[in-house]
């Protein structure tokens, strides 16, 4: 926190041998290919046919095309020099109406991609759920119904017996927080819901699944190292005065702790007034029910939030002061740069005495990019992660528990409802003619990395 990193070079060394170093992807960002091969409608597929619902009309039906060019692009991650590749399943590709039929030929394609992963010597980290719920689920209620324990208990065991033989390394979840706030509260993303009605329902399934598909891991594959990862953000109240900092501490409930707690087994944070009422989802046995002993906890870190009491904000009395109106630097997803979020982040979840491992699951920036003779220089993307890292060094040699960090993202994508304006790739995408083209930064992290 104290030291000025940027200057001083940075290299794999410091950070300890055993220290992982990846990249991360999600399925329906880079794979395209939505109707191919048997696969079903997710409830994306759905959303981004809804117009108004993505920025410009932009859709992920083709995206970067992943799903033809894997090979090309695992090829880039090996040049990097990256030991370590975090992709997400399409559950709607193995199971097109969520249960039932499986599609022999999802199953398939995500063999070929572990499968090349290995012959190139790039450990692939599997993600089980990246938000794509199948549509015939979400018709059925999707995450507001209670059956979906059982969905996706079937789900995660046809991953893990399909690819549980090479694949060491599974993430259960991504940021639960999101999908179902996003999702199934403020309705900005897929199944585009609203409501606390939505909202709090989804989010006790969420959890209950979170731990329901660890233990099917855990016990389909007693070797699996497993995971779930999770967004968080270092928040700060705008002002000392108590009311400011009463308003903090319920954001921070809300977006750093409602989800990893009660799988700790630390319970809901329930003094937080948006989840009385929650209560009548939670049937007996379930706070038992909603705990597992992972092996370890994704983190996913982009910036810090400011807050603020706010009399008018339902349920929370709370409102984020825009990074926009405090006047700093951003990027251009007009999130704030600070890079010492990641480090008070990594305090925070080290005060948890339950987690074994941390891993930097996501760390990453938008920035606007530009081509100019064949070359994409993004000094701001290298200067970000650069100064990211360096905190997370210097909470690590602090004695924080860290252990790898995976850049997000791979190539530009597509960015969920924002569509593909913001380019978050360490490889610049043309997506008229998805021509790849490695960044400044990639260069940086293959150098970093070599
Ligand atoms: C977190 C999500 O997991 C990922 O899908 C998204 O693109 C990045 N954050 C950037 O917003």
């Amino acid at each position: 926190m104290k030291s000025n990193i940027q200057d001083t070079p940075l290299n794999k060394q410091l950070f300890g041998e055993d220290f992982i170093w990846g990249v991360s992807t999600a399925a329906v960002q880079i794979e395209g290919a939505h109707d191919t091969d048997g696969k079903g409608e997710s409830i994306w597929d759905v959303f981004s046919a809804q117009k108004g619902k993505i920025l410009k009309g932009h859709h992920h039906y083709v995206a970067t095309d992943f799903y033809n060019r894997y090979q090309d692009d695992i090829d880039l991650i090996k040049q990097l020099n990256i030991p370590n590749f975090r992709f997400s399943i399409a559950w709607a590709r193995i199971l097109p109406d969520g249960t039932g039929k499986i599609n022999q030929a999802g199953i398939d394609y995500y063999n070929r991609v572990v499968d090349y992963c290995l012959e190139q010597g790039v450990e692939p980290w599997l993600t089980l759920y990246h938000w794509d719920l199948p549509h015939k689920l979400e018709q059925q209620g999707g995450w507001t119904n209670r059956a979906i324990v059982n969905w996706f208990s079937e789900y995660v065991t046809v991953c893990a017996n399909a690819f549980g033989d090479r694949v060491k390394h599974w993430m259960v979840m991504n940021e639960p927080a999101v999908f179902t706030g996003a999702g199934y509260f403020f309705g900005i993303h897929a199944p585009g819901r609203t409501g606390i009605k939505s909202f709090l329902p989804a989010i006790h399934h969420a959890v209950l699944c979170m731990a329901a598909g660890g233990r099917k891991l855990r016990e389909i594959l007693p070797n699996a190292i497993i995971g779930t990862t999770f967004s968080c953000s270092h928040i700060e109240p705008y002002s000392d005065g108590p009311r400011d900092v009463a308003a903090a501490v319920r954001v921070d409930a809300l977006l750093n702790r409602l989800f990893i707690e009660p799988v700790l087994g630390l319970g809901y944070p329930l003094e937080l007034t948006v989840l009385s009422g929650m209560e009548k989802y939670i049937l007996p046995g379930d706070m038992d029910g909603v705990r597992f002993d992972f092996d370890f906890i994704g983190l996913q870190n982009y910036t810090r939030e400011i807050v603020k009491y706010s009399f008018f904000t339902p349920y929370i009395h709370a409102s984020l002061v825009k990074a926009e109106k405090r006047k700093v630097a951003t990027t251009a997803m007009g999130w704030e740069v600070y890079p010492a979020s990641i480090y008070h982040i990594l305090k925070k979840y080290n005060q948890y005495p339950q987690i074994k491992k941390i891993y930097l699951t996501e760390s990453g920036a938008a920035f606007a990019d530009e081509v100019i003779d064949q070359k994409v220089d993004d000094p701001k993307r290298v200067a970000y992660l650069q100064e990211y890292l360096g905190q997370v060094l210097e909470a690590k040699n602090e004695g924080c528990k860290v252990d790898g960090y995976f850049i997000w993202t791979l190539t530009d994508n597509f960015e969920w409802a924002e569509g593909y304006n913001p380019r978050f790739g360490i490889i610049y995408v043309d997506f008229e003619t998805q021509q790849r083209i490695v960044k400044s930064s990639g260069l940086w992290y293959a150098a970093l990395l070599s």
